[in-house]
């Protein structure tokens, strides 16, 4: 049941939220809370501890998988005497996932990873990319999606960083609310994860990260805070790793105070699979234990009764838990829209929408005498490496999405966990077919594997073009070691580059690698892991039908010394068979405030360092000015004007560049505009006050002083900065 919204590209949270509410009844949504109240006071103690855990809906995952679940992520009995529907649960944001093949061949529309959907830089595309996979989540059975994961990129190695956002708390809180709102419009749950701080895989499971109050509100806490606002998701997934000591599912602190005190959240904590280790954790905030045969010992369920006794606060414990799940049930309506069998799916449509954000979010980044788009001349196509006679490289692990019929190919990871075993590449029109398809038959394109350096020479000597395709494969559960591209392609590309000064290279990546060859090569394409359609947005950016729009979310280093950590924490220690588990009592710190909140470019800013790329770059087949930056009652504005001779569009880009005589950089505000060659266009943003603001005891807290704010189309390529003073200002989160 996808209902269809005009999404303009004006479209503002507050119309987000409008037609998320228009969807039913304005009453629906705000007697909720009501709704919840009045039924947990009809249950039964023994119906109180009913919600409050669930099972792993795969086979051999511990639990008997009653008959009315659909095989997934998870299954939470309802309580049919209340009218209250069972919770099915299926990962995640980039599609509804494979599960590992149990549900047999059917599979689901692959969208980009969230690293492609970031760099469109385009809330309105989040939206329907959310409304999508919400969609086929319904008409699958379920309802409930595991999606929203908002965690930062705070190293590029992170192996969950593809099914991530960004480096930056706007970005990733506007993305990932906007794609949470998307979802929820089909009266499903989204929930929003992995709450907070899973940023890297490695220890993931036992790895406690320090980072101090300040550090934590003001970056990854902050993307959180967002995304909840836009999105309003009925769940918040906590993650596996510690945060400053306790385990996040059991942090009183994160929460009991952040979450659902100072941000007033509503919605329910369910845990991560695996992620629960006390009874204690129901006390200290988490609501409902996920999959429970994953962890030790079913501390949810029957044995919260038991561990309550008579403790009256113990016991209203239990009444707000069953509240916040009957809240984030009624507020979506699951009750009332049910999940009924039969829905379809608009599989063109869907497929179409993956195919847009590809072509958005493919960022080029380096185009040497005009080298892209390919010149008509060119009649003979070299292409080698990266698969491109297969499928479409996609990111590993539970969010791991597949089409009807599976996997294309499976390269084995070398890895034994669950997650660790396969890169997996997605069925679709193939980069090659999809070039051959576009070249024509004039244009002779020969295909090379590029297992053989003197082979895929051999060939990029005798064209006019080569493209060489690269992969870095990332998975759930393992971190890179490094930015290298394996298997040796970093050497392929230099030996081809050397070949042919037409090289262009399209890279299937994660997030940011090394590219040691850059010098060489007559153009680069980042095309991340580009969905079912990727195969045919990369043939329409290298052949010019699509003007190459994207923008890197997250900077690519020049080195890994550049990192705030040149080694991952507790790469020595961890065992990458794993699934980021460690041996009882192992300890590993992971330390955030050696970069605290100036997380990636803010970093790269502090340090003065020049990365290779950085956040927010990206070329086009046209030019752009972005001219008179004022800021005034909390908004900027800007023009920006295509002054090449194509149509186009380019993101305008606000950054705060100093407080007083401190120098800092901060995304403030951004806007994605599409111009026809000659347009021009003044584009207004709103400026959130927690961007100019620091975290002081316990409040935002912005000084009184001159705030100097310059524009540009990346982090580094500044205008001269404006200066405004502005009054002293304090306020709770
Ligand atoms: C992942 C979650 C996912 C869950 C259920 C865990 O391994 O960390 O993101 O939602 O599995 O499949």
């Amino acid at each position: 049941m996808m209902r269809k919204l005009a999404v303009s590209a004006a479209m503002t949270s507050a119309l987000i939220a409008s037609a998320v509410a228009a969807k039913e009844p304005a009453s629906t949504n705000a007697d909720a809370w009501q709704r919840a109240e009045a039924t947990e006071q009809k249950m039964t103690d023994a119906e109180r501890v009913v919600m409050t855990s669930g099972i792993t809906a795969l086979p051999n995952a511990g639990d008997k998988i009653p008959e009315d679940a659909v095989l997934g992520a998870g299954y939470v009995a309802g309580i049919p005497r209340l009218g209250v529907p069972a919770l099915k649960e299926t990962d995640a944001g980039l599609g509804v996932s494979w599960a590992l093949g149990a549900r047999g061949n059917e599979g689901a529309t692959a969208l980009p990873s969230g690293m492609a959907l970031a760099a469109t830089w385009n809330q309105e595309l989040a939206y329907q990319a959310g409304q999508m996979v919400g969609a086929e989540t319904r008409a699958k059975g379920f309802n409930v999606l595991l999606a929203g994961g908002v965690n930062l990129v705070r190293d590029p190695r992170g192996g969950r960083n593809f099914e991530y956002f960004s480096e930056d708390p706007l970005l990733s809180g506007i993305l990932g609310g906007y794609s949470i709102a998307g979802a929820q419009s089909n009266h499903i749950i989204s929930t929003v994860k992995h709450f907070a701080f899973n940023n890297q895989e490695t220890a993931r499971k036992f790895g406690n990260v320090t980072i101090s109050e300040a550090a934590a509100r003001e970056s990854e806490l902050l993307a959180f805070k967002l995304a909840i606002e836009i999105g309003n998701p009925g769940s918040v997934m906590c993650s596996y790793n510690r945060l400053n000591g306790p385990y996040t599912c059991g942090s009183e602190w994160l929460l009991q105070k952040v979450l659902k005190r100072d941000w007033g959240y509503k919605g329910f904590v369910m845990s991560d699979w695996g992620a629960v280790y006390e009874p204690g954790f129901a006390w200290a905030g988490l609501d409902h234990q996920s999959g429970r045969s994953s962890d030790p010992q079913v501390y949810f369920a029957d044995q919260l009764l038991t561990d309550a006794g008579t403790d009256a606060k113990r016991k209203s414990r239990i009444s707000d838990m069953n509240r916040r799940i009957l809240w984030a049930v009624y507020s979506n309506g699951l009750d009332r829209f049910p999940v009924l069998p039969g829905e379809k799916i608009d599989k063109a449509g869907h497929e179409a929408l993956a195919g847009e954000v590809a072509r958005q979010g493919i960022v080029l980044l380096r185009n040497e005498r005009g080298a892209l788009p390919l010149a008509a001349e060119a009649k003979s196509i070299a292409v080698i490496g990266g698969f491109a006679d297969t499928g479409m490289l996609s990111g590993g692990g539970s969010s791991q999405v597949h089409g009807d019929g599976g996997p294309a190919a499976m390269i084995p990871g070398g890895g034994r966990g669950l997650f660790n075993g396969w890169e997996q590449y997605q069925r679709g029109t193939t980069p090659l077919a999809a070039i051959r398809k576009r070249a024509g038959q004039d244009v002779t394109v020969t295909y090379r594997t590029g297992n053989y350096i003197a082979e895929a020479v051999e060939q990029a000597r005798k064209a006019d073009v080569a493209i060489v395709f690269a992969n870095q494969w990332q998975s759930e559960g393992r971190d890179n070691p490094d930015l290298s591209l394996p298997r040796g392609q970093d050497a392929l590309i230099a030996a081809v580059a050397a070949a042919n000064p037409n090289t262009v290279v399209v890279l299937q990546t994660g997030s940011a690698v090394l590219m040691p060859w850059l010098d060489q090569t007559a153009a680069v394409l980042e095309a991340w892991y580009p969905g079912v359609q990727g195969g045919e947005a990369i043939a329409s950016v290298l052949f010019g039908d699509t003007n190459p729009s994207g923008r890197l979310p997250v900077t690519f280093p020049a080195s890994l010394e550049q990192l705030p950590h040149p080694v991952l924490p507790g790469h020595t220690e961890a065992d990458p068979d794993k699934n980021g588990a460690g041996a009882p009592g192992q300890q590993v710190t992971i330390d955030y405030n050696v970069d605290g909140s100036d997380v990636g470019y803010r970093w790269f800013a502090r340090q003065g360092h020049k990365p290779l790329f950085p956040f927010g770059y990206g070329l086009s087949y046209t030019n752009f000015a972005t001219s008179g930056l004022s800021v005034k009652g909390g908004k900027a504005t800007v023009t920006v004007q295509n002054t090449g001779g194509r149509a186009g569009a380019t993101v305008a880009q606000v950054y705060l560049v100093a407080r007083g005589k401190v120098a800092t950089r901060r995304l403030v505000g951004f806007q994605r505009v599409s111009l026809e060659a000659g347009a021009s266009k003044t584009v207004t943003m709103t400026i959130d006050p927690r961007l100019l603001a620091d975290w002081k005891d316990g409040r935002w807290s912005m000084p009184r002083t001159t705030y100097y704010f310059a524009v540009g189309e990346n982090a580094e390529a500044l205008s001269s900065p404006i200066g405004i003073r502005l009054p002293a200002k304090r306020w709770a989160d």
